[in-house]
């Protein structure tokens, strides 16, 4: 199986200031990793990290054998690293369809596939970002960073602040893409609904890794989980 994705010591943070400390992970294509942590643990800044957007220090990342390291955040969108952040950012004045076309790439994700994969979008596809329910809205960040055509898709807490039962839907549109091969890393803290969709999970605390291993076995292993999640 290919590497898609490998960090090696890595150190990071804001500013002049550090957040995470001899970070490593590998991620094969066609494989799927949840990040979990506390509130404040430092997994948003790991995502942070993989696009670009922090204050490197030390360490390397490498996507299919090249060293990103150095580059510009759109030079690494272009490489194709998709991402749905934490707060959603979809263009609030514009139509669910602008949205969904505005950033597209050319790919085998195109407008017809994303309303067959949400059709809850193709209802909506003319009322404007702002009208959208909080699961809308994160159906449509999905859907968006879909149209990128990424070969590794980040997602930072899609099921933060969603109603149970839109929750379960986004979930299961994860579950189908995981099925379907897309490479895939999930920041999330609710562990017992992601860990069943991944293969791979790592527990971030305090800016280093606590632990990584297969998602199965964190699930399985009575009481590590809530352990780790502990930790501090
Ligand atoms: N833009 C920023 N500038 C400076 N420090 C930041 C910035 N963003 C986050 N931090 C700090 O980095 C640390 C890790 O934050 P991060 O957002 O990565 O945590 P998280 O695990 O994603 O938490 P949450 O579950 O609450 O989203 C925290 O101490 C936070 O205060
Ligand atoms: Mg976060």
């Amino acid at each position: 199986m290919s590497e898609l994705l490998t960090i090696q010591a890595l150190a990071a943070g804001y500013g002049g200031a550090q957040v995470l400390s001899d970070i490593s992970l590998n991620l094969e294509a066609g494989k799927s990793l949840a990040v979990l942590g506390r509130n404040g643990a430092g997994k948003t800044t790991l995502l942070d990290s993989i696009i670009g957007v922090t204050t490197y220090m030390s360490g390397s990342i490498h996507v299919s054998g090249r060293d990103i390291t150095s580059l510009s955040p759109e030079n690494r969108a272009a490489s194709g690293i998709g991402w749905v952040p934490q707060e959603r950012n979809i263009f609030r004045s514009l139509s669910v369809e602008e949205n969904l076309t505005v950033t597209a790439r050319r790919g085998e994700w195109t407008l017809q596939r994303v309303y067959a994969f949400f059709p809850r979008l193709e209802e909506r596809r003319r009322n404007m970002g702002d009208a959208l329910s909080g699961g809308e809205q994160q159906m449509l960040a999905i859907g968006r960073a879909l149209m990128l055509n990424p070969r590794l898709l980040l997602l930072d807490e899609p099921l933060e602040g969603l109603a149970p039962v839109i929750a379960d839907e986004v979930m299961a549109g994860l579950g189908r893409l995981v099925s379907g091969g897309l490479s895939m890393i999930v920041v999330e803290q609710k562990a017992r609904k992601i860990l069943p969709l991944t293969d791979y999970a790592c527990v971030i605390d305090r800016g280093r890794m606590a632990w990584s291993g297969d998602s199965a076995s964190l699930l399985q292993e009575d009481g590590l989980l809530d352990r780790l999640m502990a930790l501090s």
